[in-house]
């Protein structure tokens, strides 16, 4: 059976419009189950409808990041996903939400961040690295954690700034890379290609080697 993901946005949803045709062409084992967003004029629920996926809207004002989640916990639990997968959901997400996620490789909540992490987290990071003046930049796909922008990196895919570039080239060319490796990465993922492993006696996530790749 294919997972169960529910996905986590909330905006536009260009990621999740990624997810979903990979979904639909084969390219991407998983279910949808719904699309959960805490903005009730998000973009993103037209993608879903477009793609006869469920939509539940959450909204966070006056609620405490807890009470949040409790509430997000409450309307996903009829779908049961296996995990959770964010495509630009701007929340920061608290124990409440993770704790029911835990699984062998950590909480079963994956994100893509447009910088390559641990360089440039939170908010408009292709233009944070685009105004220091970075020369190559990327996009990291990862396991949520506690803290902001910082779980277990699955994977990372770097472009580089020429000096012609935009802000908005930046921007175009990250997120055109996005929407080619979040799919990818999460058809390894939910094939188990990635294991615990440790690097310097640091716990870190690593894809399994092949046992044809010597082939
Ligand atoms: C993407 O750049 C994603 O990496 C970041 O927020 C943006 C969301 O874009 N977390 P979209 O809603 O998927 O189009």
């Amino acid at each position: 059976m294919p997972p169960k993901i529910a996905l986590l946005a909330s905006g536009r949803g260009s990621n999740v419009r990624a997810i979903l045709s990979a979904i639909r062409d084969g390219r991407l084992r998983a279910l949808p189950v719904c699309v959960l967003t805490n903005r009730e004029d998000a973009a993103v629920i037209q993608i879903a409808r477009e793609f006869d996926v469920p939509v539940e809207v959450v909204p966070h004002q006056d609620l405490s990041r807890e009470a949040h989640d409790a509430r997000v916990l409450d309307a996903l639990s009829p779908y049961q996903p296996e995990w959770l997968v964010m495509a630009g959901y701007m929340r920061l997400v608290t124990p409440t939400l993770l704790k029911p996620f835990v699984g062998p490789l950590g909480y079963q909540v994956v994100n893509i961040h447009p910088s390559l992490l641990p360089a440039f987290p939170g908010v408009d990071a292709y233009r944070q690295a685009y105004e220091y003046g970075v020369k190559t930049t990327g996009v990291t796909v990862h396991l949520v954690d506690e803290q902001m922008d910082h779980g277990p990196i699955l994977h990372q895919a770097s472009f580089m700034v020429t000096p012609e570039m935009t802000l908005a080239d930046v921007e175009a060319t990250g997120l055109a890379l996005e929407h080619q490796i979040y799919p990818e990465v999460l058809s390894a993922l939910f094939a188990g290609a990635f294991e615990r492993g440790a690097r310097q006696g640091r716990p870190c996530i690593q894809r399994k080697v092949s046992p044809y790749a010597a082939c």
